[in-house]
């Protein structure tokens, strides 16, 4: 049995750091959030008048349909009962990267 614990420890190990990268980085989805998407979801990410409320979604949620915004994807958000806004929403993910989608991802979960 000890002879195992190094490998357990290892992969413990490695799950952790793909954990941690894969789930984004909270405080530079904050500054992103709080720079870009603020002034319609809400600083709490509660939502203001048709702007829909963002927080509380899972950090894979939030990073699928900002993807789906940028590609221009409609037909997956219509499926997902999203998209009635779509040319609202969708210049405000155009320019995020694969990373920004996760650290917003990692951000929004924490509302
Ligand atoms: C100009 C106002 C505006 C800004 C700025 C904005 N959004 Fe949105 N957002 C919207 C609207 C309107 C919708 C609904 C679009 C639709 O009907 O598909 C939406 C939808 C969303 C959704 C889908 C909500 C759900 O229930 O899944 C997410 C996630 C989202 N926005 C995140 C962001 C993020 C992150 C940013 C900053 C990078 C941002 N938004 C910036 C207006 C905005």
């Amino acid at each position: 049995m000890i002879k195992y614990v190094p490998l357990v420890l290892t992969a413990l190990a490695v799950i952790a750091l793909s954990g941690s990268a894969v789930a984004g980085d909270v405080s530079a989805g904050q500054t992103k959030y709080t720079a870009s998407c603020a002034s319609c979801h809400g600083a709490n990410g509660q939502g203001m008048g048709n702007f829909p409320p963002v927080k509380r979604h899972s950090p894979e949620h939030t990073a699928k349909v900002l993807a789906l915004y940028k590609e221009g994807n409609q037909d997956a958000l219509k499926e997902m009962g999203l998209g009635n806004q779509f040319s609202l929403m969708a210049p405000n993910a155009s320019a995020l990267s694969d990373e920004d989608m996760q650290n917003l991802g990692a951000f929004i979960a924490t509302l």
